[in-house]
Formats: structure tokens, C-alpha cells, sequence
């Protein structure tokens, strides 16, 4: 590949008091350009990932970027959009200048406020990532979604209440060691697995610990050409990177196979010229934990409908054969849309650079991750390394 991370920087998610989109998108480019020893004026070109759809009275942010420094103004800014894959669609654009030579230093931003909007707004700005004419008058917002999926998981393949409470209480035990993540605390399995007055029942068998919460956040990245790269002080590289889009009606696919998700990960694999038990760890998209069950079964982890054996023997704990979401995922650290790959990318390379902290995988050489819009309709896959 031609692209690498070479500098990252990522605000706690959370409810940020005091914050607008623009003091985040502010504060997270100072940083990552800091953190790369890259000056403002280097910089050929800005992509903000910000979803919106209502969160904030502010749209058109690309140039909010140019607010940081002086000298980003007149770089080439641009915002883009893919639901909850923004962040990742952002990062992809910029390693698409770069591998055009269109630019050689892309500063990549993340961003999204959401804690400011009222609860029945959150529900319905999300569901306009949904196909609104088929899918919008659906109860409990996105969470109702993914509700029906897992009832239908459930109706296919046996009751799983067991094997998300397990997902549940794996991430909220790694984001312990999160120190950006919103909910830092170790719930544990029986409470994960139980319905209660703090635990409730939110759409279909799904329970608040099933959900991610509602965040705001901003991460950013500095990416480079990879000779660039070589002269600064830090290189993770892109082995891959693959975007696959699906259609948007979940009833125009078979949604339980998450049929684009495979793809990407089969098309990722092969770019990098890896197989899936060459990685030292993944960081995928837990937006509900029914989703990352049916990952395990799409990155061919698992066979289809055995979900349940990847958490169930250990396989994606942290020192399991496979540690999925160290981070403790969008279930514990939160899921503010538009920051949500780019941190992922993020997190990534401090497990890579060895810098992951509390996080830390031991011997992370090579890391995945799996960033999803909707259902499983926008999905992308990077596969990282340290290059130096
Ligand atoms: N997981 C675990 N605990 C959570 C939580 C979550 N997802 N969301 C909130 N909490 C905790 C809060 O920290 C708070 O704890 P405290 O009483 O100890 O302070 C308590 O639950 C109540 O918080 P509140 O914000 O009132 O919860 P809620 O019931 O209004 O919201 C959800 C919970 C699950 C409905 C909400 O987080 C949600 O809508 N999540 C989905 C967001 C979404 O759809 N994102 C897009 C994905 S594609």
C-alpha cells in the first residue's frame, strides 16, 4: 500500500459539557499534527467525517478544520458522509489522494456531537441512515433495527441472550482500560445478562448493555505518502484497505449474513496477503452486540450460526487467540458517528506503535478493523502494520 498513519490524536467520548463540533474538530487537529511533528502548512488536503442528519445546527463543517491554524486555510476541505461509517469513509478518501499523488500529507478528522439532542431527535436523526421508506416508523430508533435482527437471529439460530451478555460484559471490561472510553466500568456477565430496573429491555431481546451509547467525540489522524513516512517519527502502514457497499433495504438481502461485511474482509485479507489468523487483534463494530456476534461469523471467524462459539471459548477476549474490541468497542467507548472510524483507526495504531497503555495486546504487529454503516451496508476494512 501507499499510505500510512503517522500521527493520531482523540478526545474522551462521552457527554462533553462546554464542547460545540467546532472546539472538538479544533482541539483533535492540533493534536494530531502535534503528535505527527507535521506543521499546519505541510498539510495538502483535509477530509472532516461528520454523519449529522440533524445533530447540529451547524452543517457544511468542512472548514470548521481551518479554524485550528492559520495556515490551513485555502488547503483543499472537504466533508463526507457514509452513516455510521463516516469516519472510515473519511479516512479512505484521504488514501485515495495520497495514493494518486494528488497529495502527500492528509489530515483526517472525525467528528460528532450528539449528547445536545433530545432523546426522541437522537432516534430519528439515526434513522435517517436507515431506508426511510421501508424502515423509519420503527420503534426505539436504531436500536429497534437492530432489535428485529436479533429476534430473527434468535428465531434462525436459537435464543443467544447468553452470548451477548458475554460480548456485553467482554467490552465493558476492556474499556476499563480505555482511557477515551465513556463507560469505564466492569459490569460484569450476570448483570450484562439479566433484565433490570438499571439494565432494561430496549427493542427485541436487546437490553441497554446490548446498546452503545450516545456520545460526543472527535478523533484525527495524519496520514502520509509512506517515503513521508520513513522520515518522521512514527509509520503505521495500510496492508489494506477495502470498502464494500451493500444495498441499503435490509429487505433486498438476507440481513443475518452481513454479506457486505465478508466481502470486505474476504477482498482486506487478500489485499494484505494475510490470512485471519495472522492478526494480532481486531477492533470491529459493536454498534449492538448482536452485530458483533454476526461478525465473527462474517470475517470467518466462526461458521454461519455459531456466533456464540467465538465468545464462548475465549476465542476474542483479550488473550484470546483473537482479542476483539481491546478497546472495549462502541459499547464501552462510545459511539459518537462521525469519530467512530477514525478512532478505530486510531486505537489501531497505538496498538501497533505500543502505545495502547492499559489497551496494550501484547506483540500487536498486525491489526484489522471493521468500521459499518446501517445494517451492514457501508463497510470498510483496514488492515495496519508498524512500519516504524
Ligand atoms: N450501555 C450501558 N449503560 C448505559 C448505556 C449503554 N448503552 N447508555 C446509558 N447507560 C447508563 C448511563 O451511564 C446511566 O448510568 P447511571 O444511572 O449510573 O448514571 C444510565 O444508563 C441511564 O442513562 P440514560 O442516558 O438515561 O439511558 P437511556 O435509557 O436513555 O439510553 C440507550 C440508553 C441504550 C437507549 C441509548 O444509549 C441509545 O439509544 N443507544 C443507541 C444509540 C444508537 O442507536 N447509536 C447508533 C448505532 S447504529
Amino acid at each position: 500500500m501507499t499510505a500510512c498513519i503517522v500521527g493520531w490524536a482523540h478526545t474522551p467520548f462521552g457527554k462533553l459539557a462546554g464542547e460545540t463540533v467546532e472546539s472538538l474538530v479544533v482541539r483533535v487537529t492540533n493534536e494530531a499534527l502535534l503528535d505527527a511533528g507535521i506543521a499546519a502548512k505541510d498539510v495538502d488536503e483535509i477530509v472532516l467525517g461528520h454523519f449529522n442528519a440533524g445533530f447540529s445546527a451547524q452543517d457544511f463543517t468542512a472548514s470548521l478544520v481551518l479554524q485550528a491554524a492559520p495556515d490551513l486555510r485555502f488547503k483543499r476541505a472537504t466533508r463526507v458522509e457514509n452513516a455510521c461509517a463516516t469516519g472510515s469513509a473519511a479516512v479512505h478518501q484521504g488514501l485515495k489522494s495520497i495514493a494518486a499523488r494528488s497529495a502527500r500529507i492528509v489530515l483526517v478528522v472525525g467528528v460528532e456531537q450528539m449528547t445536545t439532542t433530545p432523546a426522541p431527535e437522537i432516534g430519528r436523526n439515526l434513522l435517517k441512515a436507515s431506508y426511510v421508506r421501508e424502515e423509519a416508523d420503527i420503534d426505539g430508533g436504531f436500536a429497534g433495527l437492530f432489535g428485529k435482527i436479533a429476534d430473527s437471529y434468535f428465531q434462525r439460530w436459537g435464543d443467544q441472550s447468553d452470548a451477548l451478555a458475554r460480548i456485553a460484559a467482554k467490552n465493558h471490561r476492556n474499556g476499563v482500560g480505555n482511557p477515551y472510553a465513556q463507560l469505564r466500568k466492569d459490569f460484569g456477565y450476570a448483570f450484562c445478562r439479566e433484565e433490570s430496573e438499571k439494565n432494561p429491555r430496549v427493542a427485541g431481546p436487546l437490553k441497554r448493555t446490548d446498546c452503545s451509547p450516545v456520545s460526543d467525540g472527535a478523533a484525527a489522524l495524519v496520514l502520509s505518502d509512506v517515503d513521508t513516512a520513513l522520515k518522521l517519527g512514527k509509520a503505521i502502514v495500510f496492508r489494506a484497505a477495502e470498502h464494500v457497499q451493500d444495498f441499503l433495504p435490509m429487505s433486498r438481502r438476507d440481513v443475518l449474513k452481513f454479506e457486505g461485511c465478508a466481502l470486505a474482509w474476504k477482498r482486506a485479507l487478500a489485499q494484505a496477503g494475510v490470512a485471519l489468523s495472522d492478526l494480532s487483534f481486531a477492533e470491529v463494530h459493536d454498534c449492538f452486540t448482536i452485530a458483533e456476534l454476526i461478525e465473527y461469523e462474517a470475517m470467518g471467524l466462526v461458521p454461519e450460526g455459531q456466533g456464540a462459539r467465538a465468545i464462548a471459548d475465549g476465542t476474542v477476549t483479550k488473550d484470546g487467540v483473537l482479542p476483539i474490541n481491546p478497546s472495549g468497542g462502541l459499547k464501552a467507548k462510545g459511539h459518537p458517528i462521525g469519530a467512530t472510524g477514525v478512532s478505530m483507526h486510531a486505537l489501531a495504531a497505538m496498538q501497533l506503535s505500543g502505545s495502547a497503555g492499559d489497551m496494550q495486546v501484547k506483540n500487536a504487529r498486525l491489526g484489522g478493523l471493521f468500521n459499518m454503516g446501517g445494517a451492514a451496508v457501508a463497510n470498510y476494512v483496514s488492515i495496519l502494520e508498524r512500519l516504524r
